[in-house]
């Protein structure tokens, strides 16, 4: 049962905190997108000086991230791959519809 949070910001810092933890100390390697609000970059920031290694994907003419670049940044090690479903200037369906047939689970 998901426990109930203050607000966004902490539910970010502390599902991305708690991705790397979960490495175990291990080198782990995260991918998001540079077009996320900025309580996902600030934390990846941070686990970067620690054990993992983020892929920033940047967006296309068409979107906030090209799901080629997406299939292509994935990697055996992949932990967590964290990009926002939907946003105030694309909405959702530019986003869902392109990343449609990548869900890993
Ligand atoms: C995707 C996303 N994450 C986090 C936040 C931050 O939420 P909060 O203001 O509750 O910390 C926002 C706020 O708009 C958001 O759009």
């Amino acid at each position: 049962m998901p426990t109930p949070r203050a607000s966004g910001t902490e539910s970010n810092n502390l599902a991305l905190a708690g991705a790397a933890d979960a490495s175990g100390g291990d080198k782990v390697h995260m991918i998001t997108s540079a077009f996320e609000h900025p309580s996902v970059p600030e934390p990846y920031r941070r686990l970067q000086r620690r054990t993992v290694e983020v892929k920033f994907l940047r967006p296309d003419s068409a979107g906030p991230v090209d799901p080629d670049d997406l299939r292509c940044a994935l990697r055996p090690g992949t932990r967590l791959v964290s990009i926002m479903a939907a946003n105030n200037v694309v909405g959702k369906d530019g986003l869902q519809v392109r990343l449609e047939g990548l869900w890993i689970g």
